[in-house]
């Protein structure tokens, strides 16, 4: 039994699993899901498709404004081009400023939600229920994403998705606003080893031990 809201930071380097036990949390606990990266996303994409570049600053900031997180397309948004794309413009302090402030606009809801991305816990949402931190290494994350990818009837080379991955963790983990880190009360969840249904029976786990200790604080303070 859980007391409604209910906040859940998710966060974790690229294709660590953590979109997947984001909805699977969602679901479980009956929470609107928020995937952070697809707010980064659509400012990339806006600007590729408007000819524009991707450190235009002014235009980044322009788009990063327009997003509307009701029409987020998944589907438009999942192309790798668009993910490092993003990566480049999530650096841009501005407009992290603008899309945090309409990610924490989503979890406010009356029932709280689930947000995924790089720095839920430690600046979208530092005061969340439960923080979790997803990890895997960088081969299993590239092996997860091509086989992704091949399930989807796509075609990618292994080689040049661990290059990938590692240069967007690297973008992701080193830049002076925001970066990729846990938060100090994170719970930290190696999926490298773990099945999708073993990794979702540990992130439940957490979650409830989380919402145990908050109410109980709350009881007793
Ligand atoms: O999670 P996803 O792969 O869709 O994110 C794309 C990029 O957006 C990330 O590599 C990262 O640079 C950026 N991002 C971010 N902060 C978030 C979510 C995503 O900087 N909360």
């Amino acid at each position: 039994m859980t007391v409604t809201p209910l906040t859940i930071a998710i966060d974790g380097p690229a294709a660590s699993g953590k979109g997947t036990l984001a909805r699977r949390l969602a679901d479980y606990y009956h929470l609107p899901y928020l995937d952070t990266g697809l707010t980064y996303r659509a400012v990339a994409h806006m600007l590729v498709t408007r000819g524009w570049p991707l450190d235009d600053e002014a235009h980044a900031i322009e788009a990063a404004r327009l997003v509307d997180l009701s029409g987020l397309d998944r589907e438009l948004l999942s192309a790798h081009e668009v993910a490092d794309a993003a990566s480049r413009v999530a650096v841009i302090p501005e407009v992290r400023r603008i899309l945090v402030e309409k990610q924490r606009g989503f979890a406010a809801g009356p029932a709280g939600a689930v947000l995924d991305g790089r720095d839920i816990g430690t600046v979208v949402l530092p005061a969340a229920d439960a923080k979790l931190y997803i990890t895997a290494s960088a081969e299993v994350r590239a092996a997860r994403r091509l086989r992704d990818i091949e399930s989807r009837g796509g075609r990618a080379d292994l080689a040049e998705i661990l290059a990938d991955i590692r240069r967007r963790d690297e973008r992701d983990t080193g830049r002076a606003d925001s970066p990729l880190k846990p938060a100090a009360d994170a719970h930290l969840l190696d999926t490298s080893e773990m099945s999708i249904e073993a990794a979702f029976q540990a992130a439940k786990a957490i979650v409830e031990d989380a919402v145990a200790a908050r109410d109980k604080a709350r009881h007793t303070g």
